[in-house]
């Protein structure tokens, strides 16, 4: 399965912070925003990952990831000239998808939960046409929403709808079989003149080859918009590392769970930021998932 990162647009709403840099590079608390989607991605077993960006920021993210060997992947960039809409990935990305299942994380979102893992492999083995999420929040207007009946099928999908039919809010994170090219290809641009991704899903239920996967509370989504959204990330993630010790967004620890690196190769990444608290915490990852040293033998007396 194919990954793509959406790490574009014009990040408005985050000026000044945005004036001189992307905002998926913007710092969630001890890291840059794109980790989370990136990791999210890898999580779900995906080491083949084009990352989409405006064209003057992909070498920032490139000097990041650079062709993503380090992390045992492969990584590509694509730019976005303007922000035509979500489902542009697809287009821009139809050479990288190749006709192949691919999942899209938006760069601005951010998912953590202990059960996250099993819902992504799931959905990606699963897969038959799309996988969106659904998960319940207070303001839906601001998202995508989803309506289910009472066996929780999808019935309708709508963008920012003024008078929401539910709360349950679709989160930036989508799984699609290869004919999504053929779909956006196909597209046109909405009342406000983006190509929607709401208008890919809705294309897939049509099909009858949508599925709604609610994430409960098992799972944290986050979608960092303004500067309030961005602080409460950043707090959310320090607090997560301080109570739990576990550290969301860590790539060099998901390369080596996903089994991309080699704990040898993991500590070398850890230690090259070993002044930091996260190279320390990378390195402590690699030396635990080290096989415990043979015991010694006594030659006998
Ligand atoms: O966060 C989940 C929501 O994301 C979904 O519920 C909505 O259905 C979906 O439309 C989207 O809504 P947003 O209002 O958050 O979309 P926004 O325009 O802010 O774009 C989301 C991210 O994608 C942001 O990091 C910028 C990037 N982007 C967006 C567009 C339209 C691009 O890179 N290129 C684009 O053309």
């Amino acid at each position: 399965m194919k990954g793509i990162v959406l790490a574009g647009g014009n990040g408005t709403r985050l000026q000044p912070l945005t004036l001189v840099g992307s905002k998926q590079l913007a710092p969630v608390y001890d890291k840059p925003m794109v980790y989370y989607p990136l990791s999210v991605l890898m999580l779900a077993g995906i080491d083949e990952v084009l990352l989409i960006t405006r064209p003057a920021e992909i070498e920032l993210f490139r000097r990041l990831f650079g062709c993503g060997g380090r992390l045992g992947m492969r990584i590509d960039y694509a730019g976005q000239e303007e922000p035509r809409g979500i489902a542009d990935a697809f287009r821009i990305g139809a050479d990288h998808i190749a006709g192949e299942d691919c999942a899209l994380v938006l760069g601005d979102n951010l998912f953590h939960g202990a059960e996250l893992p099993a819902v992504l492999r799931k959905s990606a083995r699963e897969l038959r046409g799309c996988v969106l999420f659904g998960q319940q929040v207070a303001e839906p207007q601001r998202f995508g929403v989803a309506e289910v009946d009472s066996k929780g099928r999808l019935l309708s999908i709508e963008e920012k709808p003024e008078r929401p039919r539910s709360h349950l809010a679709i989160p930036g994170l989508y799984f699609f079989d290869g004919t999504v090219t053929d779909i956006a290809r196909a597209l046109r641009p909405s009342a406000r003149g983006e190509l929607e991704i709401t208008d890919v899903l809705r294309a897939y239920l049509a099909q009858g080859r949508a599925d709604l996967v609610r994430l409960g509370a098992g799972v944290t989504w986050l979608d960092v918009g303004t500067h309030e959204s961005l602080l409460d990330a950043g707090r959310f993630v320090r607090d997560v590392q301080r109570r739990q010790g576990t550290h969301p967004g860590c790539v060099e620890e998901v390369a080596l769970r996903m089994g991309f690196i080699s704990a040898d190769a993991c500590y070398a990444l850890g230690a090259e930021m070993g002044d930091s608290p996260y190279g320390q915490y990378v390195m402590e990852r690699a030396r635990a998932h080290r096989p415990a040293p043979a015991p010694a033998v006594f030659p006998e007396e």
